[in-house]
């Protein structure tokens, strides 16, 4: 039997992929772009056409699959955009569904993952959450442009700490419970990378490695929602939710360490200098 991946060319999807198919697995790479897909991963895997908002995707996506990842597209705000493939999944002999959830997801209802979690266990499928921390991908994604164009970690968390951890890392630990699924069923880890650190940290670090001079913006809640609204023309519903992750960060939600991903895997975590180091040639301007 295989293991399905949706959001197979995201950040962890496309890590699961590899160190899944790496453990000898038998892999479907799903997503909404399948030509994309085939080039990603050079027809090492099968891929499948899949849309969570496309119901009539599912079917043949789920052909001989008794295992899945799943992850929530960051864009689909509301749980019930997830709940129908939750659904279909029992209709299908599934041994273990690994879900991409979110560090201290268990105590904030408010993120859709919280409902995403609560609708798996359910559904009485053998479960994992994977709850991570913020991905080091952000500096490289969502806030790339004010430092590389302005020199500034332009982020609103105050100075709180965060154990930023590599999404490659996450997706190695979603692979080992996905490959050992009666020895982790029913559990939930949270994945940290190996320290916390605040954002004048993390832009000593940028500097030091990159040899220029980064700062920390260090902006208020509003005052970075309304940028991303106007200046960098987001979603508004993308600014709010990015607005509140950042505003639960200041209480220090998001600064554990946890050694769960040592557990799982044997491995240590990157850390943000060893992050940066592989992403030099992004920061350039
Ligand atoms: N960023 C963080 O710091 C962080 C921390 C903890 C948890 N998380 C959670 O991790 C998850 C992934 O976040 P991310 O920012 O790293 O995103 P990402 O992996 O880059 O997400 C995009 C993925 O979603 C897929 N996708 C988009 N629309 C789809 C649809 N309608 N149906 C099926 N697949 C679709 C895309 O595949 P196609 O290209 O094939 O459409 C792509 O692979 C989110 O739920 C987020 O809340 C993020």
């Amino acid at each position: 039997m295989k293991i399905l991946v949706t959001g197979s060319s995201g950040n962890v999807g496309r890590h699961v992929v590899n160190e899944l198919s790496r453990l000898g697995e038998e892999v479907v790479a799903a997503g909404t772009d399948v030509e994309k897909l085939g080039k990603m991963f050079d027809g090492g895997v099968s891929v499948a056409q899949f849309d969570f908002m496309r119901p009539e995707t599912y079917s043949n996506a789920l052909r001989d699959i008794d295992r899945v990842f799943l992850m929530r597209p960051p864009h689909l705000g509301k749980p019930e955009d997830i709940y129908p493939f939750i659904d279909s999944l029992k209709e299908h002999s599934i041994r273990l569904v690994s879900f991409l959830s979110l560090m201290g997801i268990e105590k904030n209802p408010i993120p859709p993952h919280h409902r995403i979690e609560k609708r798996i266990e359910a559904s009485g499928i053998p479960f994992v959450h994977i709850r991570p921390g913020f991905f080091m991908q952000n500096i490289t994604g969502l806030h790339l442009k004010e430092i590389r164009e302005r020199d500034t970690i332009f982020i609103p968390a105050g100075e709180s700490r965060t154990s930023l951890i590599d999404g490659s890392d996450v997706g190695l630990a979603a692979a080992a419970v996905l490959h050992e699924p009666e020895r982790h069923m029913n559990s939930a880890y949270t994945i940290t990378g190996p320290e916390a650190m605040d954002y004048y940290q993390a832009a000593k670090v940028l500097s030091d490695l990159t040899g220029r001079k980064i700062t920390y913006g260090k902006p208020g809640i509003l005052k970075y929602r309304n940028y991303c609204i106007n200046e960098r023309g987001l979603e508004r519903k993308f600014a709010n939710v990015t607005a509140a992750l950042y505003l639960m960060t200041r209480m220090g939600t998001a600064e554990a360490v946890t050694d769960d991903f040592f557990r799982l895997t044997g491995r240590q975590p990157k850390t943000f200098a060893d992050f940066v180091m592989e992403n030099l040639k992004t920061f350039e301007r």
